[in-house]
């Protein structure tokens, strides 16, 4: 038997979706047939996934929002409320990560890694979680990275901000479960999307990240949109509070 996941009618935001995994995510949504809020802070990405997502016969909001912002992230919610009237479904996808080694970064560079990883998570959370207590009902989905569990290397404040999430969540969980809404953390391992790019077009470096993974493949953006659309579903409704990472066994904790 088919597993049903219902998503039919529902409203769903995914952040940072007009690229990579959030692309993604936004589409294999569409496919189970969720109404989907395309947000980035690039407008043209977003017009050509928007593109992509109706032609699966679902009804797509534009948001140009940066989820760093405050006053964005709230205009791009109330926006959606206006057009939809309810949220279902936030997945906090957006994210960026600065490379290099922690004694070597400047005060500055710090900032990106901060402000999208963990305030853009706390911005979209505070702004959609009134809705969804008011109709009892909700599910909360945050891409956090292996890097979050384990530290990787090179990626010191990125790896920080990352757990931030994994702990948030936890929290979240315990304090929103009282009004049916789910709270849950996916952990990629490296997938194959632009953000990481340079890195896989360098054959020798492949073969030495997958000589630490199970399954010795790179993830694909498929692998971590399949269970986001599980998560979102009520097919998991007494799962939460979380973490799961897809990454062929990078890491197993
Ligand atoms: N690709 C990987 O190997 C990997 C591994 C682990 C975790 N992740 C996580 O998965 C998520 C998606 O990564 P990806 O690989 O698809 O990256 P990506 O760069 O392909 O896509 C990220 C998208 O987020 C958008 N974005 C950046 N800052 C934003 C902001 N402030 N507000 C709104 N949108 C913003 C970008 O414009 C881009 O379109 C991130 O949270 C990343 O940390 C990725």
């Amino acid at each position: 038997m088919i597993l049903d996941l219902s998503l039919k009618g529902k409203v769903g935001i995914v952040t940072g979706s007009g690229s990579g995994i959030g692309k993604q995510i936004a589409l294999t949504l569409a496919e189970e047939g969720v109404d989907v809020v395309i947000n980035d802070i690039d407008e043209g990405k977003i017009k050509r996934v928007a593109e992509e997502v109706r032609s699966h016969g679902v009804k797509v909001l534009e948001a140009k929002a940066d989820v760093a912002s405050w006053e964005e992230v709230n205009s791009m919610v109330d926006n959606t409320l206006k057009e939809f009237g309810q949220i279902d479904i936030l997945v906090n996808n957006a994210g960026v990560g600065a490379y290099g080694m922690f004694n070597d970064m400047d005060r500055k560079s710090w900032d990106p890694d901060i402000n999208v990883n963990i305030y853009g998570v706390l911005n979209c959370c505070k702004a959609v979680i009134p809705n969804m207590i008011e109709r009892k009902y909700g599910k909360i989905v945050s891409i956090s990275s292996d890097a979050g569990r384990v530290g990787e290397q090179y990626f010191p404040v990125y790896s920080g901000a990352k757990a931030f999430i994994i702990g948030f969540s936890k929290a979240l969980a315990k304090e929103l479960g009282r009004y049916m809404i789910n709270v849950n953390v996916v952990c990629p391992g490296t997938t194959k999307t632009p953000l990481i790019g340079p890195l896989i077009s360098a054959e020798e470096l492949v073969k030495k990240i997958l000589k630490v993974y199970a399954i010795r493949r790179l993830g694909e953006p498929e692998d971590t949109a399949k269970l986001v659309a599980f998560l979102v579903s009520d097919v998991s409704s007494w799962i939460t509070g979380q973490t799961i990472s897809v990454s062929g066994g990078y890491s197993m904790i």
